[in-house]
């Protein structure tokens, strides 16, 4: 059944059926496919159409007939405004379910190749703060929910916290956030008291005035924690800031800020000045060492990228005598991890500064068969580079959600590894090249991977051997 709301369609007791791509939940309306967002598998709802195409509609929830009976309360108190954790009300085996089935549909639906038995899906052991890294935003304009709305107090608009999905100049103050352990939640309250308390100017997104605009929170499996701040500008009352910081929690391994006047709040090409502590914390795996520095990326979910590199380093199962690449290396996590099990490592990787910390983690570690180049994928693996450098035997491969170009797959098709472990974090493409590498390949193992409990998001390994 439908009904208008204005010029808008309303379709009526929807029962939802699944959870497709992007994390969307699936149902079907006398044949046409509907993707709504905030609902759950087994909810039965009257749905506002945002979006008509020729296959497929969008739309919101406006009223609930039924609850899924698999839907369990959130906990979280910002569930449903902040765009974080946005599977909450589904219980984790569930989530789990979805994640496996999806990387099920993408291999077969988009891959088309043969495929063994797809081991079960590897959940987090941890399904709360699991993460190492947060970035909060000031701003003296603060989102307000409804709840507070309907106060019709006159309220300070002074926040710090996450932006809304989809929009840059709305943040959501944030009371408790459960993506990062303690003391995270206690060091954001206590910076913004104290910003409050002391007046130091919020940060005016449009306008682009005011001091405090950005604070980033992260921490080590070590428990060691860095703190960034970034200020719009020389303030006097910055240093008052910092020094609270530094008093209220001595335990803060790196106490850094940075002055960004950009039109944005990412500082990779800003300088970051220390102003307690040292310049970098310490990730650990097995025996190895990793410096994580203000700039370097590294795997949000420390406990469970260990996870993930363990298993590619079984499907590698090195021998120790042969010669590895690592594509997209990013700081050489993965090379240094199996770097003592292989005779060479050759990690290739986009980003300098990334390249850069790759070498250094070598250094630190003692690791000396490692080399790692800068420059895109597509230019930098050619023939040339293969006339210069030993073939690999084994190719493991983690790119971003684009997946691989055609062209690097043209490549790795003529270098003829004897294996390539693919690591992704996007079924969809991951299944896109898989059908290319079938030219040569068989795939022989697969294992996905959750890495990012209440979300969406699902990761997923693959061993190839060459036919
Ligand atoms: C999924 S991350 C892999 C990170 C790394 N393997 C790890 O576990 O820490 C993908 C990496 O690919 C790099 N990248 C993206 N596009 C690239 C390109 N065209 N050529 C080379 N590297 C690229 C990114 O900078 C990023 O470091």
């Amino acid at each position: 059944m439908a009904k208008f709301r204005g010029k808008r369609k309303v379709l009526e007791q929807v029962r939802i059926e699944g959870i497709a791509a992007e994390g969307k939940c699936i149902a079907r309306v006398n044949d046409e496919v509907l993707f709504v967002e905030g609902v759950a598998p087994g909810d039965v709802v009257d749905v506002l159409v945002t979006r008509k195409k020729k296959n497929f509609m969008e739309g919101k929830p406006l009223t609930f007939h039924e609850y899924s009976k698999d839907r369990i309360e959130p906990f979280c108190q910002h569930f449903g405004v902040c765009g974080g954790c946005k599977w909450q009300h589904i219980p984790y085996d569930i989530q789990l379910k979805y994640k496996h089935q999806q990387v099920i549909d993408n291999l077969e639906r988009i891959g088309k190749i043969p495929l063994p038995e797809i081991s079960p899906i590897l959940g987090s052991s941890k399904i709360k703060y699991y993460r190492n890294k947060l970035e909060y935003t000031f701003s003296n304009w603060k989102w307000l929910t409804q709840d507070e709305i309907a106060t019709g107090e006159e309220l300070d608009r002074r926040g710090l916290g996450f932006h809304v999905p989809g929009s840059f100049d709305k943040i959501l103050d944030i009371e408790t956030c459960y993506h990062q352990p303690d003391p995270s939640n206690e060091i954001r309250l206590s910076v913004r008291k104290y910003c409050l308390e002391n007046d130091v100017p919020f940060f005016d997104l449009k306008r682009r005035t005011g001091n405090v605009r950005n604070l980033i929170i992260r921490n080590s499996s070590l428990d060691q924690w860095m703190v960034i701040v970034q200020f719009a500008m020389e303030h006097e009352k910055n240093m008052g800031l910092m020094e609270h910081i530094k008093t209220a929690f001595p335990h803060i391994h790196s106490l850094q800020y940075v002055i960004n006047d950009k039109g944005n709040e990412t500082f990779h090409d800003l300088e970051v000045m220390l102003y307690y502590g040292e310049a970098h914390i310490t990730e650990a795996m097995e025996d190895v060492r990793f410096r994580v520095g203000p700039k370097s990326f590294y795997q949000t979910n420390a406990a469970q990228a260990y996870e993930l590199y363990k298993i590619a380093r079984d499907y590698a199962d090195l021998k120790g005598d042969e010669v590895v690449y690592d594509l997209y290396t990013g700081t050489g996590t993965i090379a240094n991890f199996i770097a003592k099990d292989a005779k060479k490592v050759i990690g290739l990787e986009y980003v300098e500064a990334a390249i850069e910390d790759a070498k250094l983690n070598s250094e630190i570690n003692g690791v000396t068969n490692t080399e790692f180049y800068a420059g895109d994928m597509r230019e930098l693996l050619n023939d040339d580079f293969m006339s210069n450098h030993d073939r690999p035997d084994v190719i493991i491969t983690d790119p971003p959600r684009a997946g691989m170009h055609e062209d690097v797959i043209g490549m790795l098709l003529k270098i003829e590894a004897q294996k390539i472990v693919y690591v992704s974090c996007n079924p969809a493409t991951q299944a896109r090249d898989l059908a290319l590498l079938d030219a040569k390949y068989s795939v022989k193992k697969v294992q996905p991977v959750d890495m990012f409990p209440q979300t969406h998001h699902v990761e997923n390994v693959v061993l190839l051997v060459k036919n």
